[in-house]
């Protein structure tokens, strides 16, 4: 019996290499019966496909948290509506400039701008920040990661200069989506943004949360499947890790283990992805980033924000935010990646298809 699950785990990574592509129920069956020589052997592949297109390089973007006023409520997030205990802030768009000045200064070439979901952000005002950072810092890429928008905005802010836009979809089973979220919120409207994000010519990023409540086996092999039909262009995965302020606060963490093997997995689903080593994945254990580099992932994504702000964008309990992941500790965090035989690279990185 035991050696016939092994021997089905040696086939199902065999094919996955080969045809980056499994059913569901082939997906389940991996997450469910993973061992460590599965994980290994999965990371060994991973690893080698990504050297075949990205080669030793680890991409950088230069996260800016622009505001942590959010109009939504979700169950999981520390920024959410309800919390009465977080202390709100949103940066000038003088501040977001500078943020991004520094940032330009120390080589960055990508500005994450991020931020809930803050109706002061109108497309105006949104539009005018992104075309003074495109005036201003023309061979640099701005990515968006403001939440969900009207078709129009996102075209706007397309047409204003924004080259990419990050939006998790949380998980792709509408009925999971529903425990996660309150009834406001719809799986519908979220897959709906994705999509005309892409029409409207950005680079898109999705992605979900390891571990969060209620997640199955069976569900993140939704995931998988939503991540190779769908193959955006980025795709940012990091474990749930509880917040005190929030519904889930009793929940248990997400697990390093299971993230970086799911990170292992979609690379191979879609070779070309550019894949973050999370800051969640860093704050649950200290090398995290590193243990998800050597999974699959390369992309890493230090905090710009300014100093004082970073502990309010507080997503979720114990965010590093002061460490090696201060875009101002590059050097640190170079010599991390080169300790374990990657080179950061400070280029815009776009993706290579
Ligand atoms: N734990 C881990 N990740 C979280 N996010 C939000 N709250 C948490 C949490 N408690 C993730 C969501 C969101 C992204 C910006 O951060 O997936 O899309
Ligand atoms: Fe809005 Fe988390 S609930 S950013």
């Amino acid at each position: 019996m035991a050696t016939d699950i092994r021997s089905r785990l040696r086939d199902l990574t065999g094919q996955l290499e080969e045809k980056h592509s499994l059913t569901e129920k082939e997906y389940a069956f991996l997450i469910e019966n993973r061992d460590e020589e599965t994980a290994r052997d999965l990371a060994s592949r991973a690893v080698k496909i990504r050297r075949q297109i990205y080669g030793n390089d680890v991409f950088t973007r230069g996260l800016i948290e622009i505001s942590n006023i959010c109009r939504n409520n979700c169950y999981y997030c520390g920024i959410r509506r309800d919390n009465k205990n977080c202390s709100r802030y949103r940066l000038t768009p003088e501040e977001i400039f500078d943020c991004a000045r520094e940032g330009y200064g120390l080589g960055f070439r990508t500005f994450v701008l991020q931020g809930g979901e803050d109706a002061w952000f109108t497309d105006e005002r949104l539009c005018e920040i992104v075309s003074r950072l495109k005036d201003s810092f023309p061979d640099a890429a701005v990515t968006l990661s403001m939440g969900e928008r009207s078709r129009e905005s996102y075209q706007r802010l397309a047409e204003a200069g924004a080259d990419r836009y990050l939006l998790r979809h949380e998980t792709a089973d509408e009925e999971h989506y529903g425990r996660l979220h309150p009834p406001e919120m719809s799986f519908r409207n979220r897959m709906d943004c994705l999509k005309e994000l892409r029409a409207a010519g950005y680079q898109v990023g999705a992605g979900f949360m390891v571990g969060s409540p209620y997640q199955t086996a069976a569900h993140l092999a939704e995931d998988l499947k939503f991540i190779e039909t769908f193959k955006p262009d980025m795709c940012g995965i990091g474990p749930f890790i509880p917040h005190h302020e929030t519904p889930f606060a009793g929940f248990e963490q997400g697990s390093l283990e299971l993230t970086c093997f799911l990170l292992s997995v979609i690379r191979l689903i879609h070779p070309p992805v550019l894949l973050p080593a999370t800051t969640a994945l860093g704050t649950i254990h200290p090398t995290g980033r590193e243990l998800g580099i050597l999974a699959g992932a390369n992309v890493v994504m230090p905090n710009l924000s300014p100093l004082g702000r970073r502990k309010q964008y507080e997503l979720y309990d114990g965010k590093i935010c002061t460490g090696d992941e201060s875009a101002q500790c590059v050097e640190c965090l170079d010599a991390r990646m080169r300790r374990i035989g990657y080179r950061l690279v400070k280029e815009r990185g776009d993706i290579r298809k």
